[in-house]
Parts: C-alpha cells; structure tokens; sequence
C-alpha cells in the first residue's frame, strides 16, 4: 500500500495537478469534519465557508444518523434500479422533493450529480417537444459565463469558453446571452431587466423561435459571482418562453437545497421553470445523488402512451442515496435548517457590509442566503486589476491567506475575480461572524500584497 503522503496515483478535478509534485504547493487532505468545520491530516482546523463546493448543507456531525439511515437500507435492499422497477426510497424521495416543489412540479426523475441532472433535463425537454410534434427544437439558450456542469452535453450550456475549447465542437447548439451582472452593467434595476430580455427575445428571434428546445438559468447565478437578477427579470424570461414555446430549466444544482432558505430557489424568486435541476445539498453530500424534477406538461409528455423515456442511469436513485436523501429532508425539518437561513441570511449580509464594503479590495458584496461573493477590485469602486494580477490574487495570494487564516472559501476568476463564501446552513451566528471575520481579514491581507492602500 502507498504512504498517505504519496498523493502520485491521483487526478485533482479541475486542478493543475502538476503543481502538487514533488517541491510543488502542499496539498489540503481533509480527513474529518465536525459540525461547520474541518480538520487536515495535521489536526489543523477550518471553518467551512463553502460547504464543500455547496454540498454540505448540514455539515459533518450527521454522520451517525445518516448511516442508520444507509445501514436500514442496506439491511433490506442494497441495490435495485429505477429503470422499469422501483424501490420504496425512490418514490418516496421523488413524492417528498414535489411535494416541496414549486407549484406545477409533477415527477422526479433521479441522477448521480448536478451534470447527469442537466443532461437529462435536456433530454425530457427533447423528448417534450418530440412528443408534441416539434422534433426541429434541437437549440438552446443559456448565459454567459454559467457553469452547468463539465460532461459533454452539461458543456455545451456551460458558458466558460477556456473550459470548453479544448473538447471541440459543443455536443448541443448553444446561444449564450449576457447574465445578469447589475454591478458590471451601465444599467441598473428595470433597465437592466429590459435590456436583458429584449437581448434573449432577439437571440430566440435570430436562433429561429420554432428551433430553441430551452432556455437554462441558474436562479442566483454561481459563476461570475452570486449574480442575482434584476426586478421583474425571471417573469419575463417566463412570458418569452410561453410565448415561443420554449422550455425554461432552472439549475438549482447550488441554488437549491435550502441555500436561500427555502427546498426551491425557484420558489424563493418566484420563477415558474419546467424543469429543476438539483443534487449537491440534496443529500447534504453524504451520498452522491442528484434529481431532475420534471413541472405537469413535461410529466404528462412523458407519460403519454407510446412514449418511452430514452434515459436512464444505472446509479440514479440508488436506494443507499435516496434512504440519506430522506433522511437529510426528515433532518431538514426537524432541526429547522431553511428557518435558519431565513432567520440569519439578512445577519450574514449586514456583517459582509460591515466588515468587507470598507476594504480597498472590494468594489462590489453580492449575493442571497446563505451565499454571497466579495468581488475583488483596485480602487474599490468598478476598476479592474490587470490580467496577471487577477491570476497572483485568485491562484495564488488568496488560497494561501485562506489556508493560513484556515478559512474554506472560493477565489474564482470564471467572471471577474471573486471571493466567495457560502456556509453550512446549520451555521449560528458565531460560525458566521468567524467566515466573515477570517474572509476580512484574507481580504485586507490581500490587498496589502497586491499593492493597495486603504
Ligand atoms: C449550476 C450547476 N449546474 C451543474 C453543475 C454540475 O454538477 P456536478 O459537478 O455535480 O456534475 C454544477 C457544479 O458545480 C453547478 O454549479
């Protein structure tokens, strides 16, 4: 067997892994977690300002609880699937997430993760307009910058060009349109909404109405920093859809979960989508697992006679994943972890004002909840640093100062540069004022390497 310490045989996602070889950077191995925090290999503690990449809703000391719940499970049935039988777990799973849904949600239909969820969101909307007569709705819309996961067809919506290029032509014709940016736009308010959508009705116009098969948004956008949409932007995204026979996705897959307080940021904005995607928090990460819930026309398209879902998953809706699924709603609820965001998410935002708007370094706070970016600028106003300091302060400056301030956050450089946080939904205000605390002072420190002064 291989040393601990011999971290040669694996692959880091999304990581120049090249930089962790011998006499590289020191690699973070995070062996044990404990409520909102956890500890590296040394017994070194950090707050969990991330969730784990927005997965842990409730954080680490569930794990108990939510092995009884696998060990239940594993005890009566390890495995079946979904495809053309089914097991108690998944229908019960599928009937609590519609039942929480927005209005309209019918079916859920159950993956292995947030990628897996949008491929198959885009196949039932295929299968939509096919079953409705419309098999020339092959194009899609979605924004710039979003991420929507990374396997080929996720890619083709995802809005990240550095992250595509290097795979060839997208597996689904895709038109990108601007985000929802309010901080980088010269708009503001309705303005901005107009624009937006008068941009989206000329891109379906161009792209042929009769061809575009959807449009996908993630409610609060993730990439480019927790961008939220403008007053009255997600009712006209609807009536454009209505209007063009278009189906709206809205990927919940970090939205969703409880991250703004409610199961559905859907129903915290008042978006009326088609199609959800979730999976990260769905579990809270003790077990991979992700859903598409499927509104009433989508479901009844579906289930029309002849008409044979062409998906499926082996994995999805694994019983082991769906008895932890249960088990993190029963949690949810009983220990009141959406009344916690509710309760908390304006404390959170008063202490980010407090603390972080005074910095040089940041010219714009952002977000919703329990998820809020810092965006990083030279004159703490709308400047922009030059290219090769956004990539000394995001790939370099900021993870230090976070791994010495033991603090797990996100410097993101998909938009502009960002710092991003977005904490166990279990946190009190004390693990809150400890994130914010420790992402001031990373902030500061920050600042002072790359030359500002206050
Ligand atoms: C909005 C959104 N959609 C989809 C995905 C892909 O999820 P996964 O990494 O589980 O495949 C992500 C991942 O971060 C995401 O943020």
């Amino acid at each position: 067997m291989a040393e601990m310490s011999d971290r040669s045989n694996l692959l880091l996602h999304f990581t120049a892994n090249g930089a962790y070889g011998p006499g590289g950077s020191e690699l973070l191995v995070l062996e044990r977690g404990e409520g909102p925090y956890v500890f590296d290999t040394d017994g070194r503690r950090y707050v969990d300002g991330l969730s784990s990449l927005f997965c842990s809703q409730i954080g680490y000391s569930y794990g108990e609880e939510m092995a009884a719940a696998a060990a239940a499970q594993l005890g009566r049935l390890s495995f079946n699937t979904n495809w053309a039988t089914a097991h108690p777990p998944a229908i019960e799973l599928a009937s609590a997430l519609v039942e929480r849904a927005p209005a309209g949600m019918a079916a859920a239909f159950f993956t292995s993760g947030g990628s897996e969820s949008v491929e198959a969101a885009w196949k039932m909307a295929r299968q939509y307009h096919l079953a409705n007569g419309e098999p020339q709705r092959t194009k899609a819309i979605a924004r710039d910058i979003a991420y929507h996961g990374v396997t080929l067809g996720a890619l083709s919506f995802t809005g990240v060009p550095r992250f595509k290029e290097p795979f060839g032509r997208p597996a689904i014709d895709t038109r990108h349109v601007s985000n929802t940016n309010s901080f980088r736009s010269p708009l503001g308010g309705e303005e901005l909404t107009t624009a937006l959508l008068e941009e989206l009705d000329r891109a379906i116009e161009e792209e042929g109405p009769d061809q575009v098969a959807i449009v996908i948004a993630e409610p609060i956008q993730n990439a480019g920093g927790c961008l939220v949409a403008p007053p009255g932007y997600w009712q006209g995204v609807r009536q454009i859809c209505d209007r063009y026979g278009i189906l709206l996705i809205a990927d919940e897959v970090i939205a969703g979960c409880g991250r703004l307080g409610r199961w559905f940021a859907s129903d915290h904005y008042g978006i009326r989508p088609d199609l959800i995607t979730i999976a990260k928090g769905l579990t809270s990460a003790y077990a991979p697992m992700g859903a598409v819930i499927a509104g009433d026309r989508v479901a009844e398209a579906l289930r029309r006679p002849g008409v044979s879902l062409l998906h499926g998953i082996t994995f999805g809706g694994h019983p082991l994943c769906a008895a932890i699924a249960l088990q993190n709603v029963e949690i949810f609820e009983r220990d009141g972890v959406l009344e916690n965001v509710r309760r908390r998410g304006s404390y959170l935002r008063d202490r980010l004002e407090q603390k972080l708007r005074p910095l040089p370094i940041v010219g714009d706070l952002r977000g919703d909840g329990f998820f809020f970016a810092a965006e990083m600028t030279p004159d703490g106003g709308e400047g922009r640093f030059e290219s090769d300091q956004v990539a000394r302060l995001v790939r370099e400056i900021v993870p230090r100062l976070l791994l010495e301030r033991g603090l797990i956050a996100r410097a993101d450089d998909r938009g502009d540069p960002v710092l991003q946080i977005a904490p166990p939904l279990i946190s009190d205000d004390a693990v809150l004022d400890e994130v914010v605390d420790a992402m001031r002072d990373v902030l500061a420190a920050a600042g002072d390497e790359i030359g500002l002064t206050a």
